[in-house]
């Protein structure tokens, strides 16, 4: 099938079956510019509370897709590709988070999970951050219990370090924002004097002590619109630079390279295409499946973030 016919079938289905399309900045730009709604892993929880299609055909990663069933247990949710995951939700095993848990009981954690884990480990959860508000979400953190930070531990040295908070920090990472070094960028500034570098906190700490910013995917764009600079030095991802380029046509965004790469792609996220998306839309599959138990058990720490978010 032609890209345009796919397109068309796409949005053939999207109406038959009652669906919402919902990517993340991270997807193929062919993906964002079919999608209702394309945004941060808070925005895509929010819109998925709210719609009232009857599916949600997530264009994102697993644990993304996850955070949609548990808010809307009744709707059916559907990944494009069931293997995209994450290598972040990886680095934390809720089995191994439990064991922890126990044999620390005696310091009663207040253990705050970045969104970026399994549904396993949402359920140990207190309450979930985004990238977008953890800063105002671990704020809220009772004062009187030591926090638990999981699982990744360069966006938790990064909240500590804005709030000026001791945290104790899982040892995880995403292996895509480990992949940028102090040196690459500092070549690609050289190229690009006047380029303002904007970087998403999951980085390391080196190279976030090389940026002008540092904010959630969803957060670049407006800090990108409203900065005087007219060149960005984008240190994430490289899919949002389909968006940012988008929205702001008359600024120009710079790609960083990795030490393999020209830019950064996170194979996971790259695992949906639109056939995938189509696919999906025609047969129902593959959707997520989540035990009530442990559905129940994660959601309530995905609402209080919803709800502490608007503080
Ligand atoms: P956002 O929180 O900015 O959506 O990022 C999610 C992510 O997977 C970053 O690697
Ligand atoms: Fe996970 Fe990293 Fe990919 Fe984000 S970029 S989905 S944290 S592997």
């Amino acid at each position: 099938m032609s890209s345009l016919d796919l397109r068309a079938e796409i949005l053939r289905l999207k109406k038959e079956k009652n669906a919402i399309i919902l990517a993340h900045s991270y997807q193929t730009g062919d993906i964002q510019d079919l999608a209702d709604y394309v945004g941060d892993s808070l925005g895509l929880a929010y819109k998925a509370q709210e719609t009232d299609c009857d599916v949600i055909a997530f264009c994102g990663v697993h644990f993304m897709a996850e955070t949609a069933k548990s808010l809307n247990p009744n709707k059916t949710v559907i990944l494009p590709d069931k293997d995209a995951g994450c290598s972040l939700e990886a680095s934390c095993d809720a089995k191994d988070l439990e064991a922890f848990l126990k044999a620390n009981a005696d310091k009663n954690y207040y253990v705050v999970a970045y969104v970026n884990c399994s549904i396993g480990v949402k359920a140990l959860a207190d309450v979930i951050v985004t990238s977008g508000n953890a800063v105002n979400i671990v704020n809220q953190a009772p004062a009187d219990r030591p926090i638990l930070f999981v699982p990744d531990q360069n966006l938790g040295s990064w909240v500590a370090e804005q709030l000026g908070r001791e945290m104790e920090l899982w040892n995880g990472s995403c292996h895509v924002h480990m992949e940028f070094t102090r040196d690459q960028i500092l070549d690609l500034k050289a190229q690009h004097p006047n380029a303002l570098i904007v970087a998403h906190p999951e980085c390391t700490q080196a190279v976030r002590l090389l940026a002008d910013h540092i904010c959630s995917t969803e957060k670049m764009i407006p800090f990108c619109r409203e900065s005087e600079a007219s060149s960005f030095i984008i240190v994430t991802e490289s899919g949002i630079l389909h968006r940012l380029q988008k929205l702001i046509p008359d600024k120009e965004f710079i790609a960083s390279p990795t030490h393999n790469c020209s830019c950064s792609n996170c194979p996971y996220m790259k695992m949906n295409t639109l056939e995938k998306l189509y696919k999906a839309l025609d047969s129902l599959e593959p959707q997520i499946t989540l035990p009530e138990d442990l559905r129940q058990r994660a959601e309530a720490p995905l609402l209080k973030m919803l709800e502490q978010s608007k503080n």
